[in-house]
């Protein structure tokens, strides 16, 4: 597309903006890419501005990930820009990697589980053929379990990303909370303390697709897991929570950002700007970093001066006119 906007910064200036995109909502609707997105990524590459994208979604590798929006939005995009709800799993002690782990999500999230390293990961449909009843309605078993599981236990239960079998996931999720030691089939009674530890990439109660209403997230099958199992056991779960508001993925994306900008644009970073949709997740995690948070309306946050609750620092009508207001600021 031509670059119609008018580019004040100097390409030659020493230190670049930085700016973290969220995806869904920002740049992508569902199936279909916002207009305004090729010609802002376009702007960038155009002067040299280093970006990340830091979406709670998931489901594929970062390189994976990487050629799809390479595809979509028609501008080259590295593996190195990329933070996916599920990346910091990656840093899941080794321990846990070795053992059996159950991984919800697509089925994809399994070949991701093994490119972090886990060893064992295991889908709960996979499980089903270890003992039908365990989630008595389904009416043919399509999937064998890799894993002896009358032998072998579980390490941990990695919740990757959108799950479309909720209640077997949930149910046998439980199970192996309350099982002895993650021995599946077991229960402890008096139940005494979870058996194994529960990651989960995200936490939104909603994102924002092509349908008119938000769509539920992670963070409503969290509710949903957490009520049942404070229910049987009468008392909380632990989760170890990774994605954005949280600290550890802005960490591991401040990491990436720097590392992109000066190992391929050689350039280095003066203000981290952060776009997002969703004011509880974006512009909650920005602020909370110090990041100037920018909130879009073509998501989540749709009309309006500002979010009540989590006010962003600046609020625009799409992604186009975020990097507008970018470079304004940063001339
Ligand atoms: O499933 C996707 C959703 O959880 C949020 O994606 O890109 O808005 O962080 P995003
Ligand atoms: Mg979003």
């Amino acid at each position: 597309p031509k670059l119609d906007v008018n580019i004040n910064l100097e390409v030659t200036k020493h230190k670049k903006p930085g700016i973290v995109f969220d995806i869904d909502g920002v740049l992508v609707k569902g199936k279909n890419v916002l207009p305004e997105t090729f010609k802002t990524l376009k702007i960038l590459d155009t002067l040299h501005i280093p970006y990340i994208f830091l979406t709670n979604g998931g489901g594929k590798t970062e390189k994976k990930k990487a050629q799809e929006l390479s595809k979509r939005f028609h501008v080259p995009i590295r593996e190195e820009q990329i933070v996916l709800g599920h990346s910091p799993m990656r840093n899941v002690p080794d321990e846990i990697k070795k053992k059996i782990t159950l991984i919800i999500g697509p089925d994809t999230c399994k070949e991701v589980a093994k490119s972090y390293g886990f060893e064992k990961p295991v889908l709960s449909k996979e499980i089903l053929s270890w003992k039908p009843e365990i989630w008595p309605f389904e009416d043919q078993i399509m999937f064998d379990c890799p894993y002896d599981l009358d032998k072998e236990s579980f390490g941990a239960v990695l919740m990757f990303s959108d799950s479309c079998t909720w209640g077997q996931d949930i149910q046998i999720a439980c199970d192996i909370f309350r099982s002895q030691n993650g021995k599946l089939g077991t229960q402890q009674v008096p139940y005494v303390k979870q058996a194994v530890p529960c990651y989960f990439a995200a936490a939104d109660l909603l994102w924002s697709n092509n349908f008119p209403l938000s769509r539920f997230g992670q963070g409503a099958f969290k509710i949903a897991l957490s009520k049942l199992f404070k229910e049987l056991t009468g008392k909380p779960i632990e989760i170890i929570q990774f994605g954005k508001p949280e600290k550890t993925t802005y960490d591991f994306a401040k990491e990436l950002l720097e590392k992109f900008s000066k190992n391929y644009l050689n350039e280095e970073i003066s203000n981290v700007y952060a776009v997002g949709d969703n004011p509880s997740v974006d512009i909650l995690g920005a602020n909370n970093y110090g990041w100037h948070s920018i909130l879009v309306r073509t998501g989540v946050f749709k009309t309006g001066e500002n979010d009540k609750i989590y006010p962003a620092k600046t609020v625009v009508n799409n992604v186009l006119d975020s990097v507008k207001f970018i470079l304004s600021q940063e001339n």
